[in-house]
């Protein structure tokens, strides 16, 4: 069942929103070869505490920490850990959730670890720019299946892999609620888009093989060739006009209409 949220509702979860964009920006400026990902979920933890919101990846399903952190070849749900020292040339997803007053927000960023190849260059821009190929289609009266097709055209036309084992979602009070928000599918099916509606856009796009696979600690997900892969992702709010604002970005988006 979708929960439509009403606009005081939709306030709140800008708040939410703009808060997790403040701490992605600021884990963002930290991440340099020589630190380790435990120390970026520290500094995430204690952020998001000291504004008075709540890290709510940690426990959720068992997860054991308060920010997932994927490297390379990792999808997503990669754990921090004081071992895992960050060096030249990876990159690092950053997938975060966070609620305040009791509403959630989720978004993450790819970032690079000091300089990386062109092959790597182009995973992060495309992957990004899938995000606001999807984001374009999240207008009132178009159905799921638009965004989902924008995300996977433009990614395989570019060469690159769309991962099918994990997919966006609702979001609400609750981290994930539905409609499941697929990064693959056909235009025209799927859930109509309306007002009040609050999805999660999050293209997972590999440069190699879109198959991954599950390792033994039982979270992260690594792509099958161990080609890198990268994720971008959004809280966004389908508006009373039908329009699309993203709650995870201070700006809502605006000045991305002509991509
Ligand atoms: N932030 C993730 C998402 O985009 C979910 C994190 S899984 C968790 O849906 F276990 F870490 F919470
Ligand atoms: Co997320
Ligand atoms: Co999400």
């Amino acid at each position: 069942m979708i929960i439509i949220k009403n606009p005081e509702q939709i306030a709140l979860m800008r708040s939410a929103g703009h808060l997790l964009y403040d701490v992605l920006q600021y884990l963002a400026s930290q991440v340099s070869p020589g630190i380790t990902t435990e120390d970026i979920n520290r500094m995430a933890d204690e952020m998001i505490r000291k504004n008075g919101a709540i890290p709510t990846e940690l426990g959720y399903a068992g997860y054991p920490k308060s920010i997932c952190l994927s490297v390379d070849d990792e999808v997503v749900h990669g754990i921090p850990s004081p071992n895992v020292v960050l060096q030249e040339g990876q990159i690092i997803s950053m997938d975060l959730t966070l609620s305040l007053n009791g509403w959630q927000s989720d978004s993450c960023l790819t970032v690079p670890v000091g300089e990386i190849s062109q092959k790597k260059k182009e995973l992060l821009r495309i992957t990004e720019e899938c995000f606001w190929k999807g984001w374009h289609q999240a207008l009132s009266g178009n159905r799921i299946g638009d965004i989902s097709a924008a995300v996977q055209k433009h990614a395989e036309s570019h060469g690159f892999g769309v991962v099918r084992d994990l997919t966006g979602h609702g979001i609400g009070r609750e981290m994930h609620e539905d409609p499941s928000v697929p990064n693959f599918g056909a235009p025209g099916h799927g859930p109509r888009l309306k007002p009040g509606m609050t999805i999660c856009i999050e293209p997972m796009i590999t440069a190699g093989t879109w198959r991954v696979h599950e390792l033994a600690d039982g979270w992260t997900v690594v792509t099958n060739d161990h080609q890198p892969a990268s994720h971008y992702e959004h809280t966004v709010v389908i508006r009373p006009d039908g329009e699309p604002e993203i709650l995870s970005l201070p700006d809502g988006g605006k000045g991305r209409e002509l991509l």
